[in-house]
């Protein structure tokens, strides 16, 4: 058996959607309560704009900036947003990958198809059992779609910017509302109108809006949706 074939045979939940909607908080519950591997394949991008930033190479240069994907030695620590880090080349970018304008960055290289070529098998290669619980914008349509369960959690852009917001407050971090919000619009403007891969829902996902529910309530119906699966 190949190891395609191989890879295939263990499970895979796909959640997709806009920034700031809360895969994160999904994924990590899920990837504990399943005891399965998650992938951030938003870090994988992000990952990949700052080493081409840090290498003076803009977006306006795609396949330069995907010809460094091969050579990058990712390291993914921890299991709790808290004691997570990423490490690139043995050296810790946890923070430098959560900054606004890494988000942005990453938004402006994933527009171009030799980028999303050069991270795809490396996405695929995170399918390991006992399984994976896969979080970004086309896990279910284009790099998972064979996945057994397929989420597309989507709230309003101001909802969203809120809870970016009071994230950023609560780690004392200033920040304005608007800017959060027109970057927010942007990202997604972005995100959803590009040819490559754009954000939207797969056929077979079920779509959630999160505008008016409490985190609990998110994770009380995904929680129903796992047991409807046989998960
Ligand atoms: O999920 P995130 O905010 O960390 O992702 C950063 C950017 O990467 C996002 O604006 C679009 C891009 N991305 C993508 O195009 N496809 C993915 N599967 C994940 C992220």
């Amino acid at each position: 058996m190949n190891t395609a074939a191989r890879g295939a045979s263990v499970p895979v939940i796909a959640v997709d959607g806009p920034s700031g909607v809360g895969k994160g908080m999904v994924t990590r519950w899920l990837a504990q309560r399943l005891g399965w591997h998650r992938l951030d394949s938003g870090a994988l991008y992000r990952i990949l704009a700052l080493a081409a930033d840090r290498a003076g190479i803009g977006p306006e240069r795609p396949d330069a900036v995907a010809a460094l994907a091969p050579g990058l030695a990712i390291e993914f620590r921890g299991h709790s947003e808290a004691d997570e880090a990423v490490l690139v080349d043995g050296r810790d970018v946890t923070a430098a990958l959560r900054q606004e304008r890494t988000g942005g960055l990453a938004s402006r290289i994933a527009a171009a198809p030799a980028v999303r070529a050069a991270l795809l098998q490396r996405q695929r290669d995170f399918r390991r059992p006992p399984g994976l619980v896969a979080d970004g914008r086309d896990m279910g349509t284009v790099v998972f779609p064979d996945a057994v369960l397929k989420l597309f959690l989507d709230a309003d852009a101001e909802a969203r910017a809120r809870r970016r917001w009071l994230q950023l407050r609560e780690k004392d971090v200033d920040a304005s509302l608007i800017d959060l919000c027109a970057d927010v619009r942007a990202r997604d403007e972005r995100d959803r109108s590009r040819t490559a891969a754009p954000l939207v829902p797969a056929t077979d996902a079920v779509v959630v809006d999160t505008t008016s529910m409490s985190a609990a309530e998110v994770l009380q119906t995904v929680e129903r949706l796992l047991g409807s699966a046989g998960l």
